[in-house]
């Protein structure tokens, strides 16, 4: 067994806990638009063919904001073929994703499965094929209330209340060769900015992203974000940041020490933006949204699209199944994103149905939640109020990829009004124990009132249709509280939440 400490003081405040942190994806990739989202035959589909037993998923998945079409797509699509009668609408090659895209969803239909699902819309626009007027025109027919053409359009085709959309991406990875229409951060930041200006100039109070890097490993990673800063710093509001983690050769070590990585992304660019302001003598900060992250095993077979003169409609693509150790990391990248809520202003989970996703389906069956679907929930439902900045005192050990980390990393928010207390941790030893106490001598006094554990002795241990609750988080038995302190053991490879309560 392992001994750690932690110490917890209401003075030391980060920022607040930010609803966006809690968002997520939607891309029309593989399966998680058609028969993830949208089946028309399911037997809780709606009139749109929208399924209710995943609108009642992601409801209890919290998620607050989704990013939407995409993604790769994004970088090839044509919005209008999405809109209006279904009949009509032209069924089109993805070259992204190698498959056929049908169009049956399109935005009006994407905003109603929104609001249904409680969910804020954060669009995308194509500036890989296309340019400022498609980002206009797109703009035009969400957010004006109408008296123009395309406004009236989109009334014309039932949607009378303007769709309302405030935050836009202005393109997707356009550093990444891959990505159609790939950019030098030259080009792109120009295109950006002036994408900005000209959407600032239909509607000024909306919120804007400027594409980011596609990972912190891309060579043009820092540089990239420094060109298009430095053309688009006055007209964007945020910038993207993308990472993707998995276990490679066997490391477990490294891959539960991922949040290293997003630790020092984020840090990187925000000294970026920050040497940028100060170039600029900006007064305005720039902040991040981290509006692409996850564990994707992008090496697996289901991750390469089809090939040929193969063009399948929502194919099997990047379904990846996730095990305990991928859910502990997503917990993790968690307790990263909210100690970094003074500059990360909104993340999505990518992605959320069937595709790299917390919650997975059978065409016209059961949907059912991976292990990651769990931390996640639990964070998005009881971090409240401010975030805080702890202490952690913990042993270190080796990984290839990070060389010494601790074994323990966790995060807490706190909330003046009711007096309540939530620490998220992670044990990312492969195989001690770690007995944790939490010092909490700076609070009034509180009561331990949840601590559950998410860990399974076999940590490659997955969730199927026929057994989803196997590893449920379960009450942590070993809790225990004494006077100021709070003892708790975490199991190796391991996610905690603990919640106190101001004592009455
Ligand atoms: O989420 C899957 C893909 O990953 C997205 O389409 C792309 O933006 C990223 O490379």
């Amino acid at each position: 067994m392992l001994f750690a400490g932690i110490t917890v003081d209401p003075a030391f405040v980060v920022g607040p806990v930010r609803k966006r942190t809690f968002g997520s994806f939607v891309e029309h990739l593989g399966r998680c638009v058609y028969t993830g989202l949208h089946d028309p035959g399911h037997p809780t589909a709606d009139a749109d063919g929208f399924r209710g037993d995943v609108v009642d998923l992601v409801r209890e998945l919290g998620v607050s904001t989704v990013r939407y079409p995409g993604g790769n797509f994004v970088s090839g699509y044509r919005w209008e073929d999405g809109v209006g009668a279904r009949a009509q609408r032209p069924v089109r090659l993805d070259l992204a994703w190698h498959s056929t895209e049908p169009n049956t969803v399109g935005v009006d239909e994407f905003v109603r499965w929104a609001r249904r699902a409680g969910v804020e819309p954060m669009m995308a626009v194509n500036l890989g094929t296309r340019g400022i007027q498609e980002a206009l025109d797109l703009l035009e027919y969400c957010n004006v209330r109408g008296g123009t053409a395309w406004s009236d359009l989109r009334r014309a085709n039932g949607a009378e209340e303007p769709h309302a959309i405030r935050m836009w991406c202005l393109g997707n990875e356009m550093d990444g060769p891959w990505q159609i229409g790939h950019k030098t951060a030259q080009e792109y930041g120009r295109l950006a900015a002036e994408t900005a200006r000209a959407m600032r100039q239909l509607q000024p109070d909306l919120e804007l992203v400027a594409c980011g890097s596609s990972g912190s490993g891309m060579p043009t990673f820092g540089e990239w974000e420094r060109v298009v800063l430095g053309e688009a710093y006055d007209v964007v509001d945020l910038i993207s940041a993308h990472a993707y983690y998995c276990e490679e050769d066997g490391d477990l070590a490294s891959f539960l020490a991922s949040a290293v990585d997003m630790d020092q992304f984020i840090e990187s660019v925000v000294a970026t933006a920050d040497a940028v302001r100060a170039a600029r003598k900006a007064t305005r900060r720039i902040h991040l949204s981290f509006d692409e992250w996850n564990v994707w095993y992008v090496k697996r077979a289901e991750s390469r699209p089809p090939a040929g003169d193969d063009w399948p409609v929502a194919p099997v693509l990047l379904e990846d199944r996730y095990n305990v150790a991928d859910a502990v990391v997503v917990g993790n990248l968690l307790i990263s994103l909210l100690r970094h809520t003074d500059r990360v202003h909104a993340a999505s989970l990518a992605q959320l149905v069937n595709v790299i996703a917390p919650i997975m389906t059978e065409p016209g069956g059961r949907s059912w939640r991976q292990t990651t679907f769990h931390p996640f929930a639990l964070t998005a439902r009881h971090a409240a109020g401010e975030v805080l900045r702890i202490v952690i005192d913990a042993p270190v050990h080796d990984t290839a990829r990070f060389g010494e980390v601790p074994a323990v990393d966790a995060v807490a928010t706190y909330e003046p009004d009711t007096g309540g207390l939530v620490l998220f941790a992670v044990n990312r030893s492969m195989t001690e124990p770690v007995g944790l106490t939490v010092d909490l001598r700076g609070f009034p006094r509180l009561r331990t009132v949840e601590a559950v554990t998410l860990a399974n002795p076999d940590h490659t241990w997955s969730a199927t249709a026929d057994d989803a609750t196997t590893v449920l988080p379960r009450p942590n038995t070993s809790a225990t509280q004494d006077g100021d302190d709070v003892r708790v053991e975490l199991p190796p490879v391991s996610w905690t939440m603990l919640r106190l309560d101001a004592a009455v």
